[in-house]
């Protein structure tokens, strides 16, 4: 198992370039099940959960013409398999994107019920309500969700709650479906609007992505698509939460500023100095950090993703933050490994309560998710000593490159096998 060893006290100065969204290039792979032919798709980030959806694809009978850094181009005309495997689907939860589309193209599926992870027990009923309510026939057998539809026929829905990638799977199964399907209390993140404008240029009628209502009129088929991965909001965040927190000077290169409005807000707040062009972010620390309160909640809010990094950021501020988590039930498992560090964190339910400390200072600690992961990273920078982050197979799953962007920035950071 790789660890990270990072030595705190180097300030971060330059450029970073910010790769493809991981939570745009997955459900844009699950999509490509709706169509029959050649798919190309650019700048998709290099990380492990992107391999894994090109594995389970191809498992489902995708054709894997080319998988070079980040372009990769699937041939989807030989879909037959609507089985996805348990091992799988247990590694990576969006394994679940790939019911809405194969109930639409093979009129089957069966999926393994992903597992609940650290930050919660993440359940789909929100995702089978809305494919029921397109006519699909599910049942839960043996760790399953085994679903079938002659035809999906459109309907009226509406979500109980806000569900990203529940979003994703209704709007792609009723892509494919008989007549018009209105979908409310959607998810309104830039990764919805980016796979509507994806299927629509493939032939799709969806309208209102990005608004909390979506209109889909079915068609017959998709032609297949030639897309480039938007940028990753919340690895953009991560840099500039880096910057900031050791008080440096850097250019978030290939960003979009409209998709971090309620991360900058914040930043401001906290006293970083921001500076916005069409599409990168200067950002400047300033010496002293002001406490902060957030409140994470779906885009356009604060995004949850960012929960963790920005609690970092709020250990070393002039006084008392309050962090509450809206989202997900059980996303504080970072406080821990903070606390061992010298962070002064107290949780009193979904809130945390941060006192800002002088110094961090460096230790063992180990991740639990993806975020996490990158906010003991980001501590590491500024504790004194080293820092030893183990279990980062957690960042490879959506940070490309983590360690040797950072380097690039003067850090001091390396992995060890
Ligand atoms: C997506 O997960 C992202 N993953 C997550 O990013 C992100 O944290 C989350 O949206 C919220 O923004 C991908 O896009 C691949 P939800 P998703 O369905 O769709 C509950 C990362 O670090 N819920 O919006 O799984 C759920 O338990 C990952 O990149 C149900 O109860 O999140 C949670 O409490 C982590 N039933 C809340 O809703 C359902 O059927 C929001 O979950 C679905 C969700």
């Amino acid at each position: 198992m790789d660890k990270i060893i990072v030595e705190g006290g180097h300030k971060l100065n330059g450029r970073v370039r910010i790769s493809g969204a991981k939570n745009a290039v997955l459900p844009v792979l699950a999509a490509t099940l709706l169509t029959q032919g050649k798919n190309e798709i650019r700048e998709a980030p290099q990380v492990r959960d992107v391999d894994t959806m090109v594995r389970l694809v191809s498992e489902l009978g995708a054709e894997v013409d080319h998988f070079e850094s980040d372009h990769v181009v699937l041939d989807t005309s030989g879909i037959d398999n609507p089985v996805a495997p348990y091992d799988l689907v247990s590694t990576m939860r969006a394994s679940c994107l790939v019911l809405g589309p194969l109930l639409a193209r093979l009129g089957e599926a069966k999926v393994s019920l992903p597992g609940g992870c650290a930050i919660g027990a993440r359940p789909i009923d929100l995702h089978i309500k809305g494919l029921e309510a397109l006519g699909a026939k599910i049942k839960l057998e043996k760790g399953y969700v085994h679903g079938t539809a002659k035809k999906l026929k459109g309907a009226h829905h509406v979500f109980e709650s806000v569900t990203v990638t529940g979003t994703m799977n209704v709007m792609m199964a009723a892509v494919l479906a008989e007549g018009e399907t209105v979908l409310e209390n959607v998810a309104r993140e830039p990764e919805v609007t980016f796979l509507a404008e994806v299927l629509n240029e493939s032939g799709a009628k969806i309208g209102g992505a990005g608004t909390d209502k979506i209109i889909i009129q079915g068609v017959s088929s998709l032609r297949p698509f030639d897309c480039k991965i938007l940028p990753d909001r919340i690895e953009a965040a991560t840099y500039m939460i880096a910057a900031a927190i050791t008080d440096g000077d850097v250019d978030v290169l290939n960003c979009v500023p409209s998709h971090l409005e309620a991360i900058n807000q914040k930043l401001r707040e906290a006293g970083v100095t921001l500076e916005e062009k069409q599409n990168s972010i200067r950002v400047r620390g300033n010496g002293e950090l002001a406490p902060v309160h957030i409140r994470t909640h779906p885009y356009p809010g604060f995004a949850t993703d960012v929960q963790a990094q920005f609690m970092t950021l709020m250990t070393l501020a002039k006084g008392r933050s309050m962090i509450t988590e809206t989202v997900f039930e059980n996303r504080f498992m970072h406080v821990a490994e903070l606390k061992r560090m010298g962070a002064d964190i107290l949780i009193e339910g979904h809130t945390a309560l941060v006192t800002g400390v002088k110094q961090l200072s460096g230790a063992p600690v180990m991740a639990t998710d993806l975020r996490a992961s990158a906010c003991l990273v980001l501590a590491g920078l500024v504790a004194e000593r080293d820092t030893v982050v183990s279990r980062v197979y957690h960042i490879d799953r959506g940070y490309q490159n983590m360690e040797k962007k950072l380097s690039q920035l003067g850090a001091a950071i390396r992995r060890v096998k």
